[in-house]
């Protein structure tokens, strides 16, 4: 089955070819992020017109890529949740138009399980169940995926995304936009206990977590320093927070090999591709005799092969849309039918 996946919910327009959930026959990206670096973030109208801009290329693009016509299509697949109101809507009109035109079903699927499904593309041995880890700008859960379309969410950031955190630390320190990845490079040459910052403690539900402290600590810090006419030590600053990220991550997913039994851990979204993050699960999951399934990078960030990889499962469980789909700012990943 080759489903024709759209995703436009943040700073990325994509549209990719997945056949079967599992092999992606083209994935074609049209990068935003050099347009809102000047921002320092991502400008929400700004985002939803270059999606209209970029969409119907990208489509072109990947029958063009693959050589398949409108006939070998089986059906359209979108993000419809989570997202940039305004830039989830343009993705969900644009599949809507084409489902209607080709005549064909319309699948629907929530973001951060296109996030996990990653992982099915990276990965063909794994299948549910597993425990996963999904650490994205907007989004920190640690999920039970008992199956392709039934997950049970152990816990949840209480506050800020992990990435989020690392975007405004970041930001602070004049790196530009997103920040994740500068900060995770300028931590490999930095001393992680020069400076001390705090880790979530466990609360009434121990896997849910809390990043806002975590930010502010590092915040007040550089702001404090650059007040008294300090010089930060970037690098040290950048080791030592992301070591205290990883140091709230890493515990709860032990804990919840141990409490659940379950083998298996995957990682998905865009703080999953930091380094120092990737070693210390490694390590932990090595001494419990748990497998690690991480996927490459590129398919880390935000893609539409992952949301076509989803999107087979959803449309083997039932869960197709009709023409009233409509696109939500936010939506839980448990799910509901749309
Ligand atoms: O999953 P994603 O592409 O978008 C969302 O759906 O949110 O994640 C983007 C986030 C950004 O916050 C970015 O700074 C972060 O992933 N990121 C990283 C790294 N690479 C990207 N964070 C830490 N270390 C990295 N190497
Ligand atoms: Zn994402």
């Amino acid at each position: 089955m080759n489903i024709l996946a759209v995703e436009s919910s943040c700073d990325e327009t994509a549209v990719a070819i997945v056949r079967d959930g599992r092999e992606v026959l083209c994935d074609c990206i049209a990068s935003q992020v050099a347009l809102h670096r000047e921002y320092g973030g991502v400008v929400p109208e700004i985002a939803s017109r270059k999606h209209i801009e970029a969409i119907y290329g990208l489509a072109d693009q990947a029958l063009r890529e693959t050589g398949l016509t409108r006939q070998d299509i089986d059906a359209v697949a979108v993000t419809y949740a989570p997202g940039l109101i305004g830039a989830v809507l343009v993705g969900v009109n644009f599949a809507k138009a084409a489902a209607l035109a080709m005549n064909k079903p319309l699948i629907p699927v929530h973001h951060i399980r296109g996030h996990i499904a990653a992982n099915y593309i990276a990965c063909p041995e794994l299948k549910p169940p597993f425990l996963c880890l999904v650490v994205s700008g907007g989004h920190t859960m640690l999920l039970n995926v008992k199956d392709y379309t039934d997950m049970e969410l152990l816990g949840t950031t209480l506050d800020d995304a992990a990435g989020e955190c690392f975007d405004k630390v970041g930001r602070v320190l004049g790196m530009p936009y997103p920040g994740g990845a500068a900060v995770d490079k300028a931590a490999q040459q930095g001393d992680e206990n020069k400076y001390v910052l705090p880790r979530s403690k466990p609360g009434e539900n121990p896997y849910n977590m809390s990043f806002s402290g975590l930010k502010t600590a590092a915040l007040n810090l550089i702001h404090h320093a650059e007040q008294v006419g300090e010089q930060i030590d970037i690098p040290s600053l950048c080791a030592g927070f992301t070591a205290a990220v990883s140091d709230t991550l890493v515990p709860r997913v032990v804990r919840a090999i141990e409490e659940t039994g379950c083998k298996k851990i995957a990682v998905a979204g865009g703080v999953a591709a930091n380094s120092r993050i990737r070693g210390d699960l490694l390590a932990a999951a090595e001494k419990l005799g748990a497998e690690v399934f991480m996927p490459p990078l590129k398919l880390c960030g935000d893609n539409a092969a992952m949301i076509g990889a989803q999107a087979y499962y959803e449309y083997l469980a039932g869960n197709v849309a009709d023409m009233s789909l409509n696109a939500y700012a936010t939506k839980s990943i448990l799910g509901e039918k749309v």
